[in-house]
């Protein structure tokens, strides 16, 4: 898969052959040119790039900040010569910044005192008004963001946990129990060596035809108030599953590097099925509105633990087709079960494999018909 995919990592995304195989059998292989391709629950953006690399343009939707900052900063990523010249140009040591109390609490157990001077200036430089646009700013950004926390010698961090950030408390624990303190790790260096990874392979033309026509919208998936009726051709996407995964924590480093962190996006988050299935009931209702009639629509749940039982999500979806949307009528086609032989986080929960967590891509298909 093409490595520009993995230039940030994400909770819970999903791989990205998973679109590129609905997007071949749907689109590609019919021929079905000019289409455009949804996800309504972006993430960081997997969908949408794959959509693109086939030269789709597509809509990224996610009610979370940083997501839409994940997935816009990919739409024109300018040559890897220009990027490396402006991140040369770039003066990480302008600034001596004096911490406040709350950044000295929530940052100095991830990283030493210089690097976070780098982070700073850094984060200074992208969020000034006239760069929040730049491609090239958006993009060294988005490379900073995936180096910010981790277990190797490439992030800025103390070792840490790369796709989640941890509580600061948790950090400091680490720290104790490793009898490790973070050391001095250039900014610019392990950007510039992510940002080499990430562009060593070309970009297809199609891929930048397409995505220049990309939307990014931050709208709750039940109200895609932008989308208009019947504008889209296929749905590529994975919800939040039953009280999995709480992305504003899980992204509280990456809200603060981004200024976000007082934006409140109220995600949805349940460990109610029947909760579940109402929030699945309305965005399907409004996944229906925005498929064009003959469009297709593919929801990637799971299996999850409900009071101690297996629940298959897709079943609960099911009991609400065939349903009535506007311009026509959503029904159940198709069912797809990928198997896993691990447990996703095995390695770093020490689940054991297959025994807990999700173990299958369960993916629904949905057909709008007029009638
Ligand atoms: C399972 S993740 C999607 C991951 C994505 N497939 C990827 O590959 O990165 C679910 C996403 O739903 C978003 N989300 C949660 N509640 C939402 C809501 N009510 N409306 C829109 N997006 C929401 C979360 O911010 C998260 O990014």
């Amino acid at each position: 898969m093409q490595p520009i995919h993995y230039t940030v990592s994400y909770r819970a995304s999903f791989k990205p052959e998973l679109p590129d195989f609905f997007i071949r059998k749907y689109l590609v292989e019919p021929g079905k040119k000019g289409s455009i391709v949804l996800d309504p629950f972006g993430g960081r953006g997997t969908t949408v790039i794959q959509a693109n690399l086939h030269g789709y343009s597509a809509i990224h939707n996610d009610l979370n900040p940083v997501s839409i900052f994940l997935a816009s900063a990919r739409k024109s990523i300018p040559p890897l010569p220009e990027l490396i010249g402006r991140l040369e140009s770039l003066d990480l040591k302008k600034q001596r910044f004096s911490l406040t109390k709350s950044e000295t609490q929530k940052l100095t157990p991830f990283f030493h005192p210089d690097t976070l001077q780098e982070i700073l200036n850094l984060r200074k430089i992208l969020l000034e008004e006239k760069n929040k646009d730049d491609p090239e700013l958006k993009y060294i950004g988005v490379t900073a963001l995936s180096r910010l926390h981790g277990h190797s010698d490439g992030f800025f961090s103390v070792y840490s946990f790369p796709q989640i950030s941890i509580l600061p408390s948790a950090q400091l624990k680490n720290n104790r129990v490793r009898g490790i303190q973070p050391e001095y790790r250039n900014v610019k260096d392990r950007i510039l060596k992510k940002m080499k990874k990430d562009l060593s392979v070309t970009l297809p033309p199609e891929f930048y035809r397409a995505s220049k026509k990309n939307h990014y919208t931050m709208h709750d998936a039940r109200r895609l108030d932008s989308i208009k009726d019947g504008s889209v051709n296929l749905v590529v996407t994975s919800p939040p599953f039953l009280n999995k995964v709480d992305y504003l924590t899980d992204n509280w480093m990456r809200s603060w590097f981004l200024g976000f962190e007082n934006q409140d996006p109220k995600l949805t988050v349940t460990a109610s099925l029947s909760e579940w299935s109402d929030f699945m009931r309305d965005s399907m209702r409004e996944i229906g509105r925005v498929l064009a009639p003959g469009g297709r629509a593919v929801i990637e749940v799971g299996e999850v633990d409900v009071g101690g039982r297996d629940e298959n999500l897709e079943e609960s979806l099911l009991k609400d087709l065939p349903m009535k949307v506007d311009g026509g009528f959503l029904r159940g086609e198709e069912l797809y079960i990928n198997l896993q032989n691990f447990t996703k986080l095995a390695n770093c929960w020490e689940v054991k494999n297959n025994l807990r967590g999700t173990n299958t891509n369960r993916c629904l298909v949905l057909l709008k018909s007029r009638r």
